[in-house]
This record gives C-alpha cells, structure tokens and sequence, in this order.
C-alpha cells in the first residue's frame, strides 16, 4: 500500500532522530513484553534499520526491528543483513507484520508523497501502532525529513490518537538560524511555511530569539541555542528541556503548529479512505475506528501565540 519512490539514503543520516526515540520511547520499549519497531521505507540500502536496532538496544535490549520496503529488489537487497533482531518484509503503509508495532519509524519517505495524502498515510499507520492501555500509551509513529547526511531534521510524532508534538534537531555548528530548518519540514508542513500558518509564525519568533540570544554565541552554539529556546517557551508550548535542547533539539506540542484548518474529527474508521485496505494480520477490525487529525475546512482551535 503506497507508492515506489526514490531510495536515497546514508549511513548514520538518521541518527538523531534514532537517539530521540530511544530516549523518549525508550521505556515503553522496555516494559513491553515482545517490542517490535518497523523502519518504513528504508530505502536503497539497509543501514537506517541496522543503526535503529543498534540505538534502541541501548534503550531496550529485547527490540527487535523490521525494515519494511515497497520496493522489492530492495527488500531482497537488504535480506543478507538479516540478523538477530532484524529482518526485511516487503510491504507499505499495511505493515505486514503480525504484531501491533511499538514503533513505526517513516523517515524521508512522506516527502515524496502528495500533501493531500498525509492524514490517510497517518491515519493507517497510527491503527496499527500497539494501542494504549493503563500502563502505556500506546505504540509511536515518528515521521519526517532530514537532508542528505542528517544535520538538519524536523519529526512528527503521533500516538494510536494522532499527532503529538513537531520535533526540529539540528548539528547546531551548521546552522545560520533556526529557520534553515523550514527546507527539512515534514510533508506536512513543508508547503505551510507561509505568512499566517503557524509553522511560519513559529520559525519567524525562533529566529528572534536567536537574534536576541546571539551574545550567547561567545560561549557556543549550544549556549545560544538553549537561550533562544527558553525564550520561545513563554509563548510557544515546547514540551521538553535542557537536556534535549543541549542535543540541539527542541519539541512542541502539534496542536501549536498544526496547519490551519487542521481539525480533529470525530472518530472515523479507515475504510473508505484512499489507503484503505484488510489489515496485515488478517484481522478485518484491527485497525480498528480511529480519531486522528485532518485537514478541514474551518480552522479549529488552535493555541496561538499571544
Ligand atoms: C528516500 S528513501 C528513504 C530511505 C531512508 N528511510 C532514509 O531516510 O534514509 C524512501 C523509501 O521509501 C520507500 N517507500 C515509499 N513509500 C513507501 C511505503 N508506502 N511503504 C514502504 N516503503 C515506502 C521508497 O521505495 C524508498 O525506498
């Protein structure tokens, strides 16, 4: 389900993104009883899913990864690097693996997709994620684009119930201002960066603040980077802290960037969308009624800059 794209990719390109999800996933990875994380669309060779599963043992010693590929030459490719803990399917947006994944992984993969197609491709990828219960919430779906070597990256992440936060994570010592990182949005977004989207609003306070920040410069990069984040947390919802801005990320909450007109519809099931289709386990129901965000055409509410 989907479509064959281009398969470019690099060893480590992915590597921020990866130390991201072992530290903020990490742990629901751990208490699972069988933790399973599928790298979608691992292109033309199979690094990225070598290196998640190296990354997230760290975090989770018992994962296991499958690298999921539309295209099947590269599935067959990729079969020699079969290993303890990792294997390659042919497949798409069904995930044809008999489990509900604790993680989905679709890295540079959206990209090449029509904008129009992101909420079906998310709506289907988010029912199969492990659903939340009392001690969990539930698998993760974490979707975006970086450039060629992995400097410059900006993920969504989405629970079973849709989107999360919008992650940006950056080599800061490459970075002229924040908003160089408007060319890596996530498919999403991408077309968004415009006057009176959020996301333009967003990047247009990040690089005030890094203006302002810029006697910080003398101590660093770093330095200057976390001023100019604790600046735009009084008027933006970032959910994380020092720890992770020290990496060079910052993450807010989806709601804050979402585009407009981006709404959350009452439940829905996926059949009858474009991406619709029996579930890989065979189960008709296992996809299941679904509450995820689309486009619509009145803006909801949206938190917004005072
Ligand atoms: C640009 S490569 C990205 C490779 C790797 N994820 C990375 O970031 O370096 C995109 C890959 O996604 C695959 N792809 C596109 N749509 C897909 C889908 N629905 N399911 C699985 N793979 C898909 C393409 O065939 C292509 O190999």
């Amino acid at each position: 389900m989907g479509t064959v794209t281009r398969g470019t990719t690099n060893p480590n390109r992915l590597r921020r993104m990866d130390r991201w999800i072992a530290a903020v996933h990490g742990a629901e990875l751990r208490r699972a009883d069988d933790p399973v994380a599928v790298d979608l669309g691992y292109g033309a060779a199979p690094w990225t899913a070598v290196e998640l599963l190296h990354r997230l043992r760290t975090a989770a010693p018992r994962v296991r990864v499958v690298g999921v590929e539309i295209e099947p030459a590269r599935v067959a490719a990729a079969k020699p690097y079969e290993r303890d803990g990792l294997v390659f399917r042919h497949g798409g947006f069904e995930v044809p693996i008999p489990q509900r994944p604790h993680l989905i992984r679709a890295a540079n993969v959206l990209r090449q997709y029509d904008e129009t197609e992101v909420a079906a491709a998310w709506e289907r990828l988010c029912a199969r994620l492990a659903p939340a219960d009392e001690h969990t919430r539930g698998g993760l779906l974490v979707e975006g684009t970086c450039d060629e070597i992995g400097r410059r990256h900006v993920w969504v992440a989405l629970g079973p119930e849709g989107p999360r936060t919008v992650t940006f994570a950056t080599r800061l010592a490459s970075l002229d201002r924040p908003s160089d990182l408007a060319e890596r949005l996530p498919k999403v977004l991408i077309h968004r960066n415009v006057p009176g989207e959020p996301v333009h609003a967003f990047l247009r306070d990040f690089d005030r603040a890094w203006a302002a920040a810029a006697p910080y410069a003398s101590y660093g990069a770093r330095q200057r980077w976390i001023r100019a984040v604790r600046d735009l947390a009084a008027h933006w919802p970032v959910t994380d802290g020092p720890t992770r801005w020290r990496q060079g990320e910052v993450t807010v909450r989806w709601e804050a960037l979402a585009p407009r007109g981006w709404t959350v519809p009452p439940a829905r099931s996926v059949k009858g969308t474009a991406l619709a289709g029996r579930s890989p386990s065979g189960q008709e129901g296992d996809a299941g009624e679904t509450s995820l965000c689309r486009p619509a055409p009145e803006r909801d509410k949206i938190p917004r800059r005072p």
